[in-house]
């Protein structure tokens, strides 16, 4: 029996739907079978072999996470709904997940639902409320608050009673969504005045930049951060360097704190993905998912290095 699988042929090159034999699984391992997939910027920085930590030579099968049910395995019982971080091989009808890498999914959202809540979910959850240490009173201001990222941190900055929430989004035309997610103003990334226009809709202050964008709206965002003002770095959506005085960091006494899901504590992964799970349950966040055949996965990826417009695409069998 075989199983379809996305493949990536060689770095750079697109994906291709494959037939592959059914997975085998060693110790410490269960097969999950698939039921949704979420596409993730990570997918194609891994694609494109320029990504900063391990991962396999092409041909491999992507996906770095996904939502199934336990097929076998000697760590949780068959049936089982279950995420899966596994950095590859997740975009495939079965596929084989490290015991350690499988978190159980509470009953409430959706399969497409908890897959936004892993990856790009718990980046904005995490970054925000543990990384970040976001409490109650604190000016947040949220980089990419279009994105899926970006619009769970807003939600996590509102449900940890931040007093001020500003998101920086590409155009106009996404101020809409980033209120809707919980953001009580937004400016504009075009680099003209931006810390100016930071300045005023943050009201006084900043305690704390979620930021997936870095280049000039990190620099800027950092430019905003009061005393002890600390920079959670999430992604570079704008740009992967950036030139920073260095007075600032010091005169400030900022911290700029690096968040990777693949290396945060997995003890802290579960309680995290349990609290944003209940909160999409209580539909306190705001997303837009659309979920796409398997099939049409490669068509999926290239909307992906497109750019999506803030929705989550999510691969379902
Ligand atoms: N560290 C981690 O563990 C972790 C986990 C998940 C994600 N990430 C990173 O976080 C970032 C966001 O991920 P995501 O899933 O939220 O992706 P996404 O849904 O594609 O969101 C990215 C958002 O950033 C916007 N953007 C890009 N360049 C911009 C610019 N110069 N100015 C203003 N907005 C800009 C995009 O707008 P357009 O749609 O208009 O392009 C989009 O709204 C990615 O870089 C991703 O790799 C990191």
């Amino acid at each position: 029996m075989g199983c379809r699988a996305i493949e990536i042929p060689g770095h750079g090159q697109p994906p291709e739907v494959v037939e592959r034999d059914e997975p085998e699984r060693a110790a410490g391992e269960s097969i999950v079978r698939l039921r949704a997939a979420g596409i993730n910027p990570v997918d194609l920085a891994i694609a494109s072999g320029r990504f900063y930590l391990p991962v396999p030579p092409p041909p491999y099968v992507a996906g770095a996470e996904a939502v199934g049910e336990i097929v076998e395995s000697d760590a949780l019982p068959v049936g089982t709904r279950v995420w899966c971080l596994v950095r590859t091989g997740a975009f495939a009808e079965l596929f084989v997940a490290p015991d350690t890498a499988l978190v159980e999914v509470p009953e409430g959202p959706s399969d497409a639902q908890a897959v936004a809540a892993g990856i790009a979910g718990l980046a904005g959850w995490m970054a925000t409320t543990m990384r970040g240490a976001c409490g109650r009173g604190d000016h947040v201001l949220v980089l990419g608050a279009r994105g899926v990222v970006g619009r769970v941190a807003l939600a996590a900055a509102r449900a940890r009673e931040a007093a001020r929430v500003v998101g920086v989004v590409r155009s106009p035309g996404d101020g809409a969504a980033a209120a809707e997610a919980g953001a009580d103003s937004w400016v504009t990334s075009e680099p003209e005045h931006l810390e100016d226009r930071i300045a005023e809709a943050m009201e006084g202050t900043t305690d704390l930049v979620i930021d997936t964008l870095w280049g000039e709206p990190g620099r800027a965002a950092l430019r905003s951060l009061g005393l002890r003002g600390r920079l959670v770095q999430v992604g570079n959506a704008a740009s992967a360097t950036v030139e920073l005085p260095a007075g600032p960091l010091r005169g400030g006494r900022l911290d700029i704190r690096g968040f990777s899901i693949f290396n945060e504590d997995p003890a802290d992964i579960r309680a995290a993905f349990g609290e944003l799970c209940a909160l999409m349950a209580a539909r306190g966040v705001a997303l837009d998912i659309e979920e796409v055949p398997l099939d049409d996965a490669p068509e999926a990826w290239r909307r992906q290095q497109r750019g999506t417009g803030g929705v989550k695409l999510v691969l379902v069998p």
